[in-house]
Parts: C-alpha cells; sequence; structure tokens
C-alpha cells in the first residue's frame, strides 16, 4: 500500500488535487484540515481545543493532530492514500514514518504544489464549500450555477472562518516559518516533486500525475 504526501501553502490547490486524485486514482483523501473542522463541528474536547489556534491562522499543537491522524488511518487507507495538509512540521513527518511503519503502507512521493502569493490570496478570499459534500468552489474561478447552492448536491455553500484576509495573511507566514522545512525534510530524502500550481484544475492535476509516477 503507498500514499502520497500533497505539500504547499494555503490555497495552493492541496485540496482541489486530493479530490481529483481520489476520482482519478480511488486513493482515499485524508485532509488534516478536514479532521479538525469535523472535530469541532462535533463539540468534541480536541476540536474545541484547535479552533482557537485555526481561528488566529496558527498550527494546532502535533500532539494533537498527530492523534487524529492516527486514528483516522487505524480506520484503513483502501488502495492508498492521499495526505492532505499533513505532515505540516519535522516532527509531524517523523511520527508519519513511525505510524506508518507500524502498518503495511509507505510513503512514496511528497508534491510540492506551488502557486505566487498574490494569487493564494484572491483563491482563498472567493473560496466556498459545502457544508454537505465539501466540494470546492470559487467566486470567479469556479462559480456555482445557483448562488450559495452546491452543483453537486444542493447543499448550502459557506466560507470558512480562517478564509478572512489578516488570518489567510498569518497562515502564509506560519507556511514559510514551520512548513518549509518539511520539503526540505523530504528534498533530502529524495521523495520531493515540484508542480506548477498555476493553470486549471485539470492541468494541475495531469502534472500531480506526471510527478507521481516518476516517483514511483
Ligand atoms: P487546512 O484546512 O489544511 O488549510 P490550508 O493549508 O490553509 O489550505 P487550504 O485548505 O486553505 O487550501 P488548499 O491548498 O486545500 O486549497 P483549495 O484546494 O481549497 O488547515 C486549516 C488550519 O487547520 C490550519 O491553519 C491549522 O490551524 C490547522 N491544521 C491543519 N492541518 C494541520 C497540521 N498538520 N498541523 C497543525 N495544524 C493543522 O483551493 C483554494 C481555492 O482555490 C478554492 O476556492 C479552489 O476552488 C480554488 N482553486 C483550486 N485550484 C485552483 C486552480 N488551479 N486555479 C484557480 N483556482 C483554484
Ligand atoms: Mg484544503
Amino acid at each position: 500500500m503507498s500514499g502520497l504526501v500533497l505539500i504547499g501553502p494555503p490555497g495552493a490547490g492541496k485540496g482541489t488535487q486530493a479530490k481529483l486524485l481520489q476520482e482519478r486514482l480511488g486513493l482515499t483523501h485524508i485532509s488534516s484540515g478536514d479532521l479538525l473542522r469535523a472535530a469541532i463541528t462535533a463539540g468534541t474536547e480536541k476540536g474545541r481545543e484547535a479552533k482557537s489556534y485555526m481561528d488566529r491562522g496558527e498550527l494546532v499543537p502535533d500532539s494533537l493532530v498527530i492523534a487524529l491522524i492516527d486514528d483516522r488511518l487505524a480506520r484503513g487507507e483502501g488502495r492508498g492514500f492521499v495526505l492532505d495538509g499533513f505532515p505540516r512540521t519535522v516532527p509531524q513527518a517523523e511520527s508519519l514514518g513511525r505510524m506508518l511503519a507500524e502498518r503495511p503502507c509507505r510513503i512514496d512521493v511528497a508534491v510540492s504544489i506551488e502557486v505566487p502569493t498574490g494569487e493564494l490570496v484572491a483563491r482563498l478570499a472567493g473560496r466556498r464549500t459545502c457544508r454537505v459534500c465539501g466540494a470546492m468552489y470559487h467566486l470567479l474561478f469556479d462559480k456555482p450555477s445557483a448562488e450559495g447552492r452546491c452543483d453537486k448536491c444542493g447543499g448550502e455553500l459557506y466560507q470558512r472562518d480562517d478564509d478572512n484576509e489578516e488570518t489567510i495573511r498569518a497562515r502564509l507566514q506560519v507556511f514559510e516559518r514551520q512548513t518549509q522545512p518539511v520539503l526540505e525534510y523530504y528534498a533530502s530524502q529524495g521523495m520531493l516533486r515540484h508542480v506548477e500550481g498555476r493553470g486549471t484544475p485539470a492541468d494541475v492535476l495531469e502534472r500531480v500525475i506526471a510527478a507521481i509516477e516518476t516517483a514511483t
């Protein structure tokens, strides 16, 4: 069983690409951000603890997010998995290595999705997400047919609490400071591939798949 890690700043398209990879390659999409938001909605202790960090655009403590990912991996990964937003610190990357060593699976490749900062801010400011099925839209780049409603399931579209300009800036800085070292971590193991994240989601998907193929 094999897995891949998608790394990129907020708005790079990790979630968009993970969903496309799930459709195309049948991989299981595991998003640390989605797991955290589900914990908040469910009102769990972990969710309550995570919320204040997320609202400030900071990373939640490693121990909390590692526990969530460990629980998720224990539920099975199907034919393989794509990790979106995890690991985001070097200790998380090291923990992932230890978690997988106990299971019959490994990470083959880490893909860095690269988009200039100005475009990231525009993408995040216009993002809307379906409350029911999680589908993602953009008010300018990928508009739903009916305002505020999901094309796929009719669910209500909402704007994430952390998609305001101040928190977006904080999240971008956190990426530079805390997540860039994860790129170096995978590069030093010869596992890192760089992908241009501009262009249509379909174009980026082809580049991601080509990058995966060079590594497997
Ligand atoms: P998380 O949910 O992971 O958010 P993020 O990293 O800030 O990334 P986003 O989800 O905002 O962006 P994305 O790259 O998925 O882009 P998307 O595909 O949606 O984390 C949220 C918070 O949780 C963190 O700040 C932290 O507090 C906490 N957290 C999560 N994981 C953690 C961890 N491991 N450790 C500690 N804390 C953690 O696309 C964005 C928009 O652009 C959409 O509208 C989309 O339609 C559009 N778009 C996508 N692709 C394109 C394209 N090619 N062209 C034009 N528009 C596009
Ligand atoms: Mg995302």
